[in-house]
C-alpha cells in the first residue's frame, strides 16, 4: 500500500509551501561531478524537509534517526517500517531535493534478492528515488544487481556505522596502510558496481581524495574533508541539537539552548498564569 499521500496544503501549520519546482533527477546529481559541490543533509519529518528542500541537492532519510529520533543506542535496531514512515514523510514535504532513503542494518546484506525486496518496498511506499546502503567490496554484487533492476543506489564506505559492532566503535578509518587500502579498494568496488554517488564516512583526508579522484562517481564526505565532490551532515549535529558532536560536525546554531530557552519561558509564564492572554483565547461574542 502507498502511504506517499501529498502533502495538504490547506490544512499544512507551515507558510503556503513554495509552488513546486522541478525536482533533480539521479542523472543530474551524477553530472555535478567535478562542476559544484553537492550539498546533503539528512531529514526524518516532512517540516524539516520543507526547511532544508530549497538549499539541498540530497536530502537523505538516514538511519541515524535511530538515535536522533527514536534515542535508540546506535543504528542496529532500526527497521524497514521506520524508514519507510520517515523516508514518506520526507518526500511529502519536499520538492527541490532527490530523496535517497538508508537501508536499514538487516534489510539488504543477505542477497542481492533480498536487497532488492527491501528497495523496491521502500521507493514504493516512499516515492523517493534512490536508496543507500553501507558496505564496499562485499556489498557490490548487491549494488549491480540493484542498479540493472533501476534501483538508484548511493554506496557508504569508510565509517559505516551499522558495523559498529565488528569496528569496535565509530573512530575514523584508514590510520594505517592495510586499512587505507581497504577503504579504496571498498570506494572502487561499489562505484564499478554502479553507484551513483559514494558517502565516503570518517576517512583520513589522503583516502577522500584519493578516492575521489579514483572514482567516477561524485563522493559525498562526513568526516572526510574537503576534497570530496560534496558534503553530508546530520542536520540535529550542524543545528546544535546535542551537546555533544563529533570532531568533524561544524555547528551552525545552537537550537538546544534555544529550545530550552523557549520552553523555561512557557514553563514560566503557565505557573505564573500570564499565559494565555486574551490573544490566545476563544470567547463568545
Ligand atoms: O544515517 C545517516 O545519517 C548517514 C549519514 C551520516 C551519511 O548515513
Amino acid at each position: 500500500m502507498s502511504v506517499t499521500h501529498s502533502l495538504d496544503t490547506s490544512t499544512s501549520r507551515a507558510n503556503p509551501v513554495p509552488s513546486p519546482l522541478k525536482r533533480l533527477t539521479v542523472p543530474k546529481l551524477q553530472a555535478m561531478k567535478g562542476s559544484e559541490p553537492i550539498v546533503m543533509l539528512t531529514a526524518y519529518t516532512a517540516r524539516m524537509a520543507q526547511l532544508l528542500d530549497p538549499h539541498c541537492d540530497l536530502l537523505l532519510v538516514g538511519d541515524s534517526l535511530g538515535q536522533v529520533i527514536y534515542g535508540l543506542p546506535s543504528t542496529v535496531p532500526v527497521t524497514l517500517e521506520m524508514m519507510c514512515a520517515h523516508g514518506a514523510a520526507v518526500v511529502r514535504g519536499s520538492w527541490h531535493a532527490v530523496v535517497a532513503i538508508d537501508m536499514p542494518f538487516g534489510s539488504y546484506e543477505a542477497s542481492p534478492e533480498q536487497a532488492f525486496a527491501s528497495a523496491a518496498r521502500v521507493l514504493k511506499e516512499t516515492g523517493a528515488a534512490a536508496v543507500k546502503l553501507e558496505g564496499g567490496e562485499a556489498m557490490a554484487e548487491t549494488v549491480a544487481f540493484l542498479v540493472k533492476r533501476g534501483i538508484p543506489v548511493v554506496g557508504h564506505v569508510g565509517l559505516t556505522p551499522q558495523a559498529v559492532n565488528a569496528l569496535g566503535g565509530y573512530r575514523a578509518r584508514g590510520r594505517d596502510e592495510a586499512e587505507a587500502a581497504k577503504i579504496l579498494a571498498d570506494a572502487r568496488a561499489v562505484a564499478e558496481a554502479g553507484c551513483f554517488a559514494l558517502v565516503l564516512e570518517g576517512v583520513m583526508e589522503e583516502i577522500a581524495a584519493e578516492a575521489t579522484r579514483a572514482v567516477s562517481c561524485p563522493t559525498i564526505g562526513i568526516g572526510a574533508s574537503a576534497t570530496c565532490d560534496g558534503q553530508v551532515l546530520v542536520t540535529e549535529d550542524m543545528l546544535g541539537l546535542f551537546e555533544r558532536t563529533p570532531r568533524f560536525v561544524k555547528r551552525y546554531d545552537d537550537l538546544a539552548a534555544r529550545i530550552s530557552e523557549a520552553a523555561a519561558t512557557y514553563a514560566g509564564e503557565v505557573r505564573s498564569r500570564a499565559f494565555p492572554t486574551e490573544d490566545q483565547i476563544y470567547r463568545t461574542k
